[in-house]
């Protein structure tokens, strides 16, 4: 790294740096050019690894043209950044993020994808080099937090791109047509699981022209259902209006989804295509569509399980791996957002620079204990794991509270109304209709090029 280029930094603000992905199949960019104002607003000056955005459609042009320093060199980027912003780092990167590690300093602050309840051991590494990290994952799910959910964000596009797919792969068309060489009956769809990739698979099915059916535990998301023109299924068990935390769904136990099992027989032996989102936060997906299930569709029907990462809600299910079985064919992709890397990243960035800002507001960067969003997404600082969650996947006894930190807790909770949870799903219709808080800067509108 050159003198010149130390010089150049902004002398009292702090740099932002952003490095190239480098997770297998990667095309996002966790920040992109229309976010850049925001942060030279306030006082941050941008490096970017050259060619960090080209895969989601942002040239270093575009970024350059926004005041942004383009750096060739990637340990250049992670030696001169005091803020370094990522899409999947630490243990969302588990193989090739190693490197990474040991480009990481004392001092430094890391935001990003860290998938940190299973990469516990990494982020315990990471707290050892002296690293601030915040995991973007362990956003409480609260209205204050819903610019900045990127959980959110992405299942939204993810849910509407696992449509297209299945509708691309599909031996039959979605709408119903009446033509001259006969009527085409519509395709049947069936979404499991109503939160946020559900209800956005729902709402693309109907406007491919399907007949969509859902299901959810939670009765609540009947409503959202019927109003976006799908059916719901009834299910005849127990109430689980209160099965819900921090805007999740809770695990339920083993006879819940025996009888769950056999109340979708039927409609999943009917449909051409099941869509499946059914998640727990932190736990493993419940297996919900079973080998019978699967032998019973038509031959040439698709299953898209999305909850693949987490271990599938179809028990055929590959991770990672697209598979044919009994002729059906399923579809275990991980990594769904990747494929549509312009918009994934245009709502990754805005919901990472949202999320910055409000660390600056809060003096988290400087040692301040912060708010709830703060505190639940810091996963370490001053040399160890400070995130309760995260130190129990890790088998550590919870830190002691510091007086700071209860001193806040008891004045947000006096000077501020109580903040309602958002239940599951809720954020990713806001989060779509909201065009202005998306497209609001040159750079990352849908009509740029690049
Ligand atoms: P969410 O928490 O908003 O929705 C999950 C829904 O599943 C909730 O409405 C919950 O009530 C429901 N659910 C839980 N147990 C159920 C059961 N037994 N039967 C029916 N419904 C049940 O989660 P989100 O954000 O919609 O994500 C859904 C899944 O998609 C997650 O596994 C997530 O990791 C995955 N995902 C996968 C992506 C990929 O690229 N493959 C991308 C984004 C998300």
């Amino acid at each position: 790294m050159s003198q010149d280029a130390l010089s150049s930094e902004a002398p009292s603000g702090r740099t932002v740096g952003v490095p190239a992905e480098n997770f297998p199949g990667e095309r996002r960019v966790a920040l992109v050019p229309g976010n850049v104002a925001a942060l030279k607003k306030a006082g941050l000056s941008v490096i970017v690894q050259s060619g960090a955005g080209t895969q989601a459609g942002y040239s270093d042009g575009q970024f350059a043209s926004t005041g942004v320093e383009l750096v060739a060199d990637r340990d250049e980027v992670f030696a001169r950044a005091d803020i370094v912003l990522q899409v999947r780092t630490a243990g969302a990167n588990s193989e090739a993020g190693g490197e990474d590690r040991g480009r990481l300093r004392d001092g430094q602050t890391l935001i990003g994808m860290c998938d940190p309840l299973i990469g516990a051991e990494v982020m315990q590494d990471i707290a050892g080099r002296g690293v601030t990290s915040f995991a973007m994952e362990l956003l409480p799910r609260i209205t204050r937090a819903q610019s900045m959910d990127v959980l959110s964000s992405q299942a939204s596009i993810a849910g509407y791109k696992a449509v297209l797919v299945a509708a691309e792969r599909l031996p039959r068309m979605c709408p119903m047509m009446m033509t001259a060489a006969g009527t085409i009956s519509p395709a049947r769809f069936f979404v499991l699981g109503a939160g946020v990739a559900g209800l956005q698979a729902i709402a693309t099915a109907k406007r491919l022209g399907a007949v969509v059916w859902s299901y959810d535990v939670r009765p609540a998301v009947k409503e959202e259902v019927l109003s976006l023109g799908a059916k719901f299924l009834e299910i005849d068990i127990v109430k689980t209006e209160d099965k819900q935390s921090g805007g999740y769904a809770r695990e339920m136990d083993e006879e819940f989804y025996r009888h769950q099992r056999e109340a979708m027989m039927k409609v999943i032996a009917e449909s051409d295509v099941v869509i499946t989102t059914a998640a727990i936060p932190g736990r493993k997906a419940p297996v919900l569509v079973t080998a019978e299930m699967v032998k019973a569709m038509p031959a040439g029907s698709i299953i898209i399980d999305m909850a693949a990462e987490s271990g599938g809600n179809c028990v055929l299910t590959k991770a990672g791996e697209i598979t044919i079985e009994h002729g059906v064919t399923i579809d275990g992709t991980i990594n769904i957002p990747t494929n549509v890397p312009f918009h994934s990243s245009q709502m990754y960035g805005k919901n990472l620079t949202t999320f910055l800002l409000h660390l600056l507001k809060e003096g988290a960067l400087d040692g301040a204990a912060g708010d709830e969003i703060v505190r639940e997404t810091m996963v370490t600082r001053g040399g160890e794991v400070v995130n309760a969650r995260v130190r129990d996947a890790l088998g550590l006894t919870p830190l002691e509270q510091s007086p700071e930190v209860a001193a806040s807790i008891e004045t947000s909770s006096a000077g501020e109304p109580v903040e309602s949870e958002i239940p599951a799903g809720k954020t990713s219709a806001d989060v779509t209709v909201d065009q202005d808080n998306l497209a609001d800067a040159p750079g990352d509108s849908d009509t740029s090029s690049s």
